[in-house]
C-alpha cells in the first residue's frame, strides 16, 4: 500500500497542527490556573523536555521505520511475537475515542464565533449562564455545530495527506501563529502582563501535590499528541531524508511556545479586567467571554479573533486524531479512503451526540457512572489511562524490543552524542514516570 507523501514543511506544520491544539489554549490555561502557576508550569516544562520530547522521536521512528498504519508498523517492525505487539497499534483508537468530545468542543467553538459576532455576555454571571444554558439545555445548537465539525474534518481526512491534511495545515497553522501573535503582543502592552509574567514563571511549591504532578505528566503527553498513533501515522508518509530530531525539536519548541503566549494572553486580561485565573474547564467559555465585553469594540474583534484561532487549533488536531484509524481500515481491509473517512466520522459523529446528550437535563442522569458522565468518562480515560499506556508501549517497544543497531542506524547520526541520554531516558525515565502517573490515576499510588 503506497502512502502519499507530506513535503518538509507540510509535516513540519501537520506535526505541529496535530500537537497544537484545544490542549494548549483551553486546557492549559486553566490547569495551570487551577494548579497555582509558576510550580506547574516548570514541572510541565521539565517533564516535556526529559520525556514528551524523546518518546516524540521514539514515535516519529516508529512510523518512519514502519511506513503503515500503526498496527502493520508495529507488526511488522516486532523481530518476535509479531501477534502480540501489533495490538501495540491498536492505541490509534484512542484518537477515535478522543474525538467523541473533541468535536463536541469544536462545536461549541463555532457556536461562540458565530456569537461572538453579535454580542458578548456583560458580565461572568451572564457568561455563566450563556454557557451552561448551552450545556444543559441546548441540545439542538450543539447537535447542529457538531454536525458542521464532523462534516468539515471528514470532508478533509477524505481527501488524503496531501490534498486534505497538509493543506489545511499549511493554512490555519500561520493564521493561528498570526493571530495568537498579535492578540500576546497587544498583551505586553498592558499592566496586567507583569502579573501574569509572575504568576505563570514564578513557582510556588506549596501549591503542588501528587495530583498536580500527574496532571503535569498527562498534559505533556496530551499537548504534544503522544501515545494515539496520530504522530506515528504522520510520520510513515515522512520523506526519507527528513531529520526526525529537528522536526520533534521543532513541533516541541512550537507547541510550547503557543500554550505559553496563550497563558501569557489569557492571565494578563484576566489580570488587567478581573477575571478568575482558577475558573476551571469554563475559563474560556465563561471568564474570557465578560472580560472581552469590558475591552469594548477591541474585545469583540478579538473575542471572534480567538475564537477562531481556537477553531482552526481544533480542527488541525482533530484530523491527527482521526486519519490513524482511517489509515488502518485503509490499509488492512482495503477500503476506500472515502468509505473509511465516513465510517470513522460516523462513529465519533454518533458516539459524540452521546456525549451531547450526558450533559443535557433529562438525560444526564441516565448517562452519568459515578462521580462522572459520559463526557467526562471518555475523557478521563483516554488522557488518564490511554494515553500514558500508549507512551509506554512506544517508550518500551523502541528502547527494549527493537535491536538497538537498528535505532541507531537511523538516530545516531542525527542525535550526536545526545544518543545515549535520549536511549537512557527512553529507557528508563519515561518509562518509570508512566507507570507511576497510571498507578497514581488508578488510586493506587
Ligand atoms: N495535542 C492535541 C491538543 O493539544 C490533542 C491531541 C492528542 C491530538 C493526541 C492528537 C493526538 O489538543
Amino acid at each position: 500500500m503506497k502512502i502519499a507523501r507530506f513535503s518538509k514543511v507540510g509535516f513540519i506544520l501537520a506535526a505541529a497542527g496535530s500537537a497544537v491544539g484545544l490542549g494548549n489554549i483551553w486546557k492549559f490555561p486553566y490547569i495551570t490556573g487551577e494548579y497555582g502557576g509558576g510550580a506547574f508550569v516548570l514541572i510541565y516544562l521539565i517533564t516535556v523536555l526529559l520525556i514528551g520530547f524523546s518518546i516524540m522521536i521514539a514515535e516519529m521512528l516508529i512510523g518512519y521505520l514502519g511506513r503503515r498504519d500503526t498496527v502493520s508498523s508495529f507488526e511488522e517492525l516486532a523481530p518476535r511475537n509479531k501477534h502480540l505487539w501489533k495490538f501495540g497499534g491498536f492505541q490509534a483508537l484512542a484518537g477515535l475515542f478522543v474525538m467523541i468530545y473533541y468535536s463536541v468542543v469544536i462545536g461549541w467553538i463555532f457556536n461562540y464565533i458565530v456569537s461572538a459576532l453579535s454580542g458578548l455576555p456583560s458580565s461572568v454571571d451572564e457568561a455563566k449562564t450563556v454557557f451552561t444554558t448551552m450545556l444543559h439545555s441546548d441540545f439542538k445548537t450543539q447537535l447542529f455545530y457538531h454536525t458542521a465539525s464532523f462534516m468539515i474534518i471528514t470532508f478533509v481526512v477524505a481527501r488524503g495527506i496531501k490534498g486534505g491534511i497538509e493543506k489545511l495545515n499549511m493554512v490555519l497553522m500561520p493564521m493561528l501563529f498570526i493571530i495568537v501573535g498579535v492578540m500576546f503582543l497587544y498583551a505586553t502592552t498592558l499592566d496586567g502582563f507583569h502579573q501574569a509574567m509572575e504568576f505563570m514563571f514564578k513557582p510556588d511549591f506549596s501549591k503542588i501535590n501528587s495530583t498536580a504532578f500527574v496532571t503535569a505528566v498527562g498534559h505533556a503527553f496530551f499537548t504534544l499528541s503522544l501515545g494515539m498513533g496520530a504522530i506515528m501515522t504522520y510520520s510513515a508518509s515522512l520523506e526519507k531524508d527528513q531529520n526526525i530530531v529537528k522536526s520533534s525539536l521543532i513541533v516541541v519548541a512550537l507547541d510550547t511556545g503557543i500554550a505559553l503566549f496563550a497563558g501569557l494572553m489569557l492571565f494578563t486580561f484576566l489580570y488587567q479586567y478581573g477575571g478568575e485565573p482558577s475558573s476551571g474547564p469554563g475559563l474560556v467559555f465563561i471568564s474570557l467571554p465578560s472580560v472581552f465585553y469590558q475591552m469594548g469594540v477591541l474585545g469583540n474583534v478579538f473575542a471572534v479573533m480567538f475564537f477562531i484561532s481556537l477553531a482552526f487549533a481544533g480542527l488541525t488536531s482533530a484530523v491527527s486524531l482521526t486519519e490513524p484509524m482511517v489509515q488502518y481500515f485503509i490499509d488492512r481491509f482495503s477500503w476506500s479512503r472515502l468509505k473509511s473517512s465516513i465510517m470513522m466520522g460516523l462513529f465519533f459523529y454518533l458516539v459524540g451526540i452521546i456525549a451531547i446528550l450526558s450533559h443535557i437535563d433529562g438525560f444526564a442522569s441516565y448517562l452519568t457512572w459515578g462521580s462522572r458522565n459520559f463526557f467526562d468518562w471518555v475523557d478521563f480515560l483516554t488522557a488518564a489511562f490511554m494515553l500514558p499506556a500508549g507512551g509506554l508501549i512506544m517508550a518500551v517497544f523502541v528502547g527494549y524490543v527493537l535491536p538497538k543497531s537498528q535505532v541507531e542506524k537511523v538516530l545516531r547520526p542525527q542525535l550526536g552524542r545526545a544518543f545515549g541520554t535520549w536511549y537512557f531516558s527512553l529507557r528508563y525515565i519515561a518509562p518509570i514516570a508512566l507507570v507511576i502517573v497510571m498507578l497514581n490515576l488508578v488510586g493506587i499510588l
